[in-house]
């Protein structure tokens, strides 16, 4: 996606050829207009599968999932929660996270009701990396006996395992930019599809 491509190159920062900084329009400061942009994507590069409900996780994929949403003419969003209180927790699905970023983990868990049995889920995120976020959504969607219809990212670091990860167990991974390295702190994207 040129659009968010030029963006990063514009406005992320790289802090030691490691971590791609995109406060000022995605991480904590939001650009409607490009989020909107983003939502649009997805929905078109999900055109071809059915899909009933996007899942994300608290709190930077939400904004992205909502846009997809409401692009793919409002189907509902849920968002897992990373702290649920204790009592609200049998009545979920939950799996543990392991950040190698912030290298803690942490407990996500979505309530059973907003997650209906025999649907199609599109997981939505805003990052891609190790991949441990989104393999813990898809085995919650697995437990609720959800069909995983895929997996939208906005920036993914394809020199880290994530994508591979997700491919090997089976799921579609859709990227809008794809990172292939870091060179003197700045991104070098991957050519071939984003
Ligand atoms: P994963 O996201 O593929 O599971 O990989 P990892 O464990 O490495 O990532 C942990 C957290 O760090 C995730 O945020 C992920 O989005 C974020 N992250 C990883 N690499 C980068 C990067 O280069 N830049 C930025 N800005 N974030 C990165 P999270 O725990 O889901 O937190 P939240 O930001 O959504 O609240
Ligand atoms: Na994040
Ligand atoms: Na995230």
């Amino acid at each position: 996606m040129k659009e968010l491509k030029e963006r990063i190159i514009h406005d992320g920062i790289v802090i030691d050829n490691r971590i791609l900084k995109v406060d000022s329009f995605l991480n904590q400061q939001l650009d409607p207009a490009l989020i909107c942009h983003i939502g649009t994507e997805f929905a078109r590069r999900f055109s071809d599968t059915p899909i009933d409900r996007i899942v994300t996780i608290e709190s930077s994929g939400i904004a992205v999932a909502y846009a997809a949403a409401l692009a793919m003419k409002n189907i509902p969003v849920v968002f897992a929660r990373k702290k649920m209180p204790s009592h609200a927790m049998e009545n979920t699905y939950h799996t543990s996270v392991y950040s190698y970023t912030k290298e803690e983990t942490y407990e996500v868990a979505i309530s059973k009701q907003f997650l209906p049995a025999g649907e199609s889920v599109l997981i939505i995120d805003d990052f891609l990396a190790s991949g441990e976020a989104a393999l813990g959504l898809a085995s919650l969607l697995q437990e609720a006996q959800c069909n995983v219809a895929g997996i939208g990212i906005v920036i993914e670091k394809s020199f880290q395992p994530g994508r591979q990860r997700l491919q090997e167990a089976g799921y579609r991974v859709e990227a809008l930019a794809q990172i292939e390295k870091f060179e003197n702190d700045r991104p070098v994207f991957n050519q071939a599809k984003s």
